[in-house]
């Protein structure tokens, strides 16, 4: 199907190999996002998560290897990092994953520097912190907080703040995600490589709560909520090796993002 600025659209489910395959022909590099991102869709529908996050992954492989990919860039996790407090996460701290999404996506890394070594194919894994930006899904318990927050926010509604907001994430826009996956699939030196995703700044969930205010121009107190079970208390990317081998700066500032993010949910609603 023909879309707009001559993208091609081909919806395909990644665990049908005999489906996916003939996409693949002719493609010089892979950029692969297709899961299901929920750790807790994970642990209550475990079959059907490993199907797509790992055998999937498995399949976007050996039809990148079939069809002569150059590259294949994945978009792994930063819950491979399970929770130890150590911060800022570096690429060569020892893996823990706590979930099992956690799991499919540190085995998807090992899979491609698997394919890499054994086939020639050139691999990139991204471990994605917290991404935010227009089009997230707000709807579910398990939805990103910013996307809440902007539903919240757009509906007159004080959001539920969970434990005392003090929490760190490093939240990233999604247009440096996509630069990011841009320099991934360019940049010579990245292959065999496994980078961060993020932007290297904690934000508290009270700054990201403030900011949607400032943004939407209303002062709501928040409700607060019992601290999430399994929270992580900070999460913050160390993004020197994105820097140094891909070239990579965010651009985003969190408030420009967070405006933007609430923009556009806003113009959804028209
Ligand atoms: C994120 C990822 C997850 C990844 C994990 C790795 C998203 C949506 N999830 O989870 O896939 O495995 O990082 O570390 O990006 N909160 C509230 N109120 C709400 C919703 C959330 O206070 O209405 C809090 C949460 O308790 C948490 C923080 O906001 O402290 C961020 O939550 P969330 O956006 O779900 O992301 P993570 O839990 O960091």
């Amino acid at each position: 199907m023909a879309g707009a600025a001559g993208i091609e659209f081909h919806e395909c489910d990644i665990r049908d190999y005999a489906a996916l395959l003939p996409f693949l022909e002719g493609i010089d590099v892979v950029v692969h996002q297709a899961a299901i991102p929920s750790v807790p869709r994970s642990i209550s529908e475990p079959e059907l998560c490993f199907g797509v996050n790992v055998d999937g992954t498995f399949n976007v492989i050996r039809a990148a290897v079939e069809q002569k990919v150059r590259r294949i860039v994945f978009a792994s996790s930063s819950a491979v990092y399970g929770d130890s407090p150590a911060l800022p996460k570096v690429e060569d701290m020892r893996p823990e994953p706590l979930s099992p999404y956690g799991a499919h996506k540190l085995a998807g890394e090992h899979f491609l520097r698997a394919a890499q070594q054994s086939y020639g194919i050139e691999t990139v894994s991204l471990r994605y912190f917290n991404v935010f930006g227009p089009r997230q899904d707000p709807s579910s318990a398990y939805s990103g907080v910013l996307s809440i927050f902007a539903n919240r926010v757009l509906s007159g509604e004080a959001p539920v703040i969970n434990g005392d907001g003090e929490q760190t994430r490093d939240f990233i826009f999604v247009d440096d995600v996509a630069r990011l996956n841009l320099l991934a699939a360019s940049v010579p030196e990245a292959s065999g490589g496994v980078f961060n995703g993020g932007c290297g700044e904690g934000v508290t969930l009270n700054r990201a709560w403030k900011a949607m205010q400032a943004a939407a121009k209303v002062e709501l107190e928040p409700q607060r909520g019992p601290q999430r079970l399994g929270d992580v208390r900070d999460s913050r990317a160390d993004i020197s090796a994105a820097k140094e081998v891909l070239g990579f700066a965010p651009q985003v500032e969190f408030e420009d993002g967070v405006q933007r993010t609430l923009a556009w949910f806003a113009a959804q609603r028209k």
